[in-house]
């Protein structure tokens, strides 16, 4: 049966959790080269969490440039040891770290499959969840048609995960530009929504600040955006400017388009406060309109 998503009991939280931390997002070069691509995420992670950062985020294809030609060889089979490398450089780090880390999103392959997936390691190097992107970027220009669903297989599922680190939405990249979907975190009581990014260059200049600002302050949360730097390999061209919004859509920090690691504080209590002081929620015209979750 349906039922509107706001009038869904809110599950108990299961994990201890702090409310205040850093945050770090990792905005790395992405090269064509696996294995030094792996080396550079692993060392921006470990400075990042050197520097007391409790929660890492990856962007969006970093163990190989966002193009066609290279995600069936750099797909990894999660249940295979030996063609998993980024999956347990990144469990490995999160563990000997005791840190969370949001593994931006790599391609996956399943079943002869494609995807676009994130995974989620806890402080014990356990994958706590996973991400396929749900909704894949095809645009329809003459003469400049894109389709990622040429090369990936969309994700049937929205992710919300509890951490040591708050209750965390995930989304990749193009499922920013889906609102209902950030709503639905919302309405299951998400803290924080992340989303590893690549935006090119002119939807980048246009839309990427605006969507995650909009994100932020219809929902009340903060959101996250990380996307690799400007001069990665590859035949698209990246806009960069990761960043990070409070409730209220004020930016927390912000790399330009160069490599770079931003490191903000996130405190919890911004959300609930600013809840308080403009209580959308409660402001909700249920007769006229609703969220429907379909799970
Ligand atoms: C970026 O993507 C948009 C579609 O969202 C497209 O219209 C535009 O031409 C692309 N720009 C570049 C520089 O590739």
């Amino acid at each position: 049966m349906e039922s509107t998503a706001a009038s869904k009991p809110k599950s108990e939280y299961l994990v201890p959790r702090i409310s205040q931390f850093k945050i770090a997002l990792c905005q790395l070069l992405v090269t064509t080269d696996k294995d030094t691509n792996l080396n550079c995420a692993r060392n921006m992670l470990e400075e990042a969490a050197d520097k007391g950062a409790k929660l890492l985020i990856l962007p969006e294809m970093w163990v190989c440039p966002y193009s066609h030609e290279y995600y069936a060889k750099c797909a990894e089979e999660l249940d295979k040891e030996e063609s998993s490398q980024a999956f347990s450089m990144l469990s490995k780090v999160a563990s000997s770290r005791k840190i969370t880390i949001v593994g931006g999103s790599i391609p996956v392959r399943k079943n002869c499959k494609i995807y676009n997936t994130c995974c989620v390691f806890g402080p014990d190097g356990k994958l706590r969840a996973k991400h396929s992107k749900l909704h894949l970027f095809d645009y329809y220009e003459p003469g400049a048609s894109f389709k990622e669903s040429d090369s990936f297989t969309a994700g049937d599922t929205p992710t919300i995960v509890d951490t040591d680190v708050g209750r965390i939405g995930i989304g990749i990249c193009h499922d920013i530009r889906f609102p209902e979907l950030a709503m639905l975190y919302r309405a299951k009581g998400a803290d924080l929504i992340i989303y590893p990014g690549a935006f090119n260059m002119s939807t980048g200049k246009m839309l990427w600040e605006l969507e995650t600002k909009a994100r932020a302050i219809d929902n009340q949360v903060f959101v996250a955006v990380c996307s690799p730097c400007r001069d990665s390999a590859g035949s698209y061209t990246i806009w960069g400017h990761s960043m990070i919004v409070g409730p209220s859509g004020e930016t927390k920090g912000r790399a330009e388009h160069e490599e770079n690691i931003v490191i903000a504080e996130i405190d919890y209590a911004e959300n609930q406060l600013q809840r308080e002081l403009f209580p959308m929620l409660n402001q909700h015209k249920e007769d006229l309109y609703k969220l429907l979750d379909t799970e």
